[in-house]
């Protein structure tokens, strides 16, 4: 991308309503515009990482075997007078009335639309077990909308429900999706520490959130320093091997990590004092497992190998896809700009070129562009007749991870400049050692994403 053909809308005041530096650098950075309270239009920048963030989600939840589907925003209120939530939820439903009086609502959430679908198909427990799930907005109408995406009234968001003949079966899919979040987490460049939680209007006896810790966080969290130490790295997990995925739960969360509605003194105090933590965290997930809660009052009957109708044994599992935006940004941040992880980054790398009209350095930059796209990378090229120092605000500011820097004086040396946005560091490279070197750092994300069953994407990317 030529930054002279994007749209990249950048503001140069720090936006006055923005209370945190995420919500801040988006609105500078032109990724959002909010449209009205807690509803945002995502700019082409923002766009991009949102793509970025809901990639990794679905080709982790695919990995883990669970089946991407897309269900609609607007739901019809029977459904949810027939689990008895829909006078349960209370006002931050959205509730409208089509034409015919009909009464219908913005999705808060999924579960009575995916147990109806599933009540309506699945009838033997021969067709189990069995995770479905999709990324859609969802609207919760908030009492108070702020921090920009991370608590707005519409938001992206990843729900799956998986549906087991018991409940061994259904705790083996709670733990199949703790795995797969912490892989999720882990290739955005973040950590996200799964912790007990409380299982609020959705219900049920299991759950845990992950949260991201941060002054800025709105969850008060008490964990264990021992959780942080912990990396799922390039572990081979066998999704279908129940005791492997119950081996890593263990794993994490044998340390204390819980919030504070479930926090316990006393638990907390045995843990050595050095290594107790007392935080703030921004919750970027939650899974739940909730038995029959709503298979029976709906329903969703399955008959077992005995012959008999036994309910089935569910769960919910989401990812808060917008919200993960602005935490990537509040734990990714300097008083410059953002700084994004590799994994989530909305371009590989910036080109900057420091004398745009001088013949020699465009065709220098022009042939860098190319080299790096037939790598199958994606630089931003910031093309315009600016400033040097302008430029380098900007890329800064917008936060990619590496920036490569063309000027007259670099090229008469045969060299250009590749810098790194975290450590400001920079070395002289020649050309083609500096997109050797770009390529290198995004091999490993490529591979992540290029597994063996996704080796063949071609028309239907992550289905
Ligand atoms: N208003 C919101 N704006 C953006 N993301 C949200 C919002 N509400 C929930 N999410 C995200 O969706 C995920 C799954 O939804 P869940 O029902 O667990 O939310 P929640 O527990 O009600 O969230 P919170 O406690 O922050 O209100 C959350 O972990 C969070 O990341
Ligand atoms: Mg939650």
């Amino acid at each position: 991308m030529r930054l002279s053909r994007y749209f990249l809308p950048v503001l140069k005041e720090t936006p006055a309503e923005a209370q945190i530096a995420s919500h801040r650098l988006m609105l500078r950075s032109g990724m959002i515009k909010q449209s009205s309270a807690g509803i945002y239009s995502w700019l082409p920048l923002g766009f991009r990482v949102l793509r970025r963030v809901e990639a990794i989600v679905h080709e982790e939840q695919i990995r883990a075997g669970h089946i991407p589907m897309l269900m609609p925003t607007l739901q019809s209120a029977d459904l949810w007078r027939e689990s008895g939530r829909y006078d349960a939820y209370g006002p931050e439903m959205l509730r409208v009335r089509d034409r015919h009086d009909r009464d219908m609502l913005y999705g808060p959430t999924n579960e009575e639309m995916i147990t109806d679908i599933f009540r309506s198909h699945v009838n033997s427990y021969k067709d189990l077990p069995l995770t479905l799930y999709h990324i859609q907005w969802k609207f919760r109408d908030e009492i108070r909308p702020r921090f920009g995406v991370m608590r707005g009234r519409e938001f992206y968001m990843k729900d799956g429900y998986n549906f087991d003949i018991d409940r061994d079966g259904a705790l083996h899919a709670y733990n199949r999706h703790m795995v797969s979040y912490l892989r999720t987490y882990e290739r955005m460049g973040l950590q996200a520490i799964p912790m007990r939680a409380d299982s609020g209007p959705i219900g049920g006896e299991d759950t845990h959130e992950f949260l991201v810790l941060a002054d800025t966080g709105e969850s008060e969290v008490f964990y264990d320093a021992a959780i942080t130490e912990l990396r799922l790295g390039d572990r081979q997990v066998n999704f279908d091997d129940r005791s492997e995925c119950a081996a890593i739960v263990e794993e994490w969360t044998a340390p204390y990590a819980r919030t504070d509605e479930t926090h316990d003194a006393e638990a907390f105090a045995r843990i050595p004092e050095a290594r107790r933590r007392k935080s703030r965290g921004i919750e970027v997930g939650q899974i739940f497992y909730f038995g029959t809660k709503y298979s029976e009052p709906m329903g969703a009957t399955v008959t077992n190998d005995k012959g008999e109708k036994v309910p089935v044994h569910m769960g919910s599992h989401g990812i808060g896809v917008s919200r993960l935006v602005g935490a990537l940004i509040e734990a990714n941040h300097d008083e410059n700009g953002i700084i994004w992880p590799e994994g989530v980054t909305p371009f590989h790398c910036g080109i900057v070129n420091l004398r745009q009209g001088d013949g020699e350095t465009d065709a220098a930059c022009e042939k860098l562009y190319k080299t790096l796209v037939q790598k199958g990378l994606e630089p931003l090229y910031d093309d315009r007749t600016e400033r040097a120092g302008a430029k380098f605000a900007t890329m800064d500011l917008i936060g990619l991870p590496w920036r490569l820097t063309v000027g007259p004086r670099g090229l008469a040396a045969g060299k250009v400049e590749l810098t790194c946005r975290r450590t400001g560091q920079s070395e002289d490279l020649t050309p083609a050692d500096a997109v050797a070197k770009v390529a290198e750092i995004y091999a490993p994300h490529h591979a992540a994403a290029h597994w063996e069953p996704m080796a063949n994407r071609s028309f239907h990317t992550w289905l």
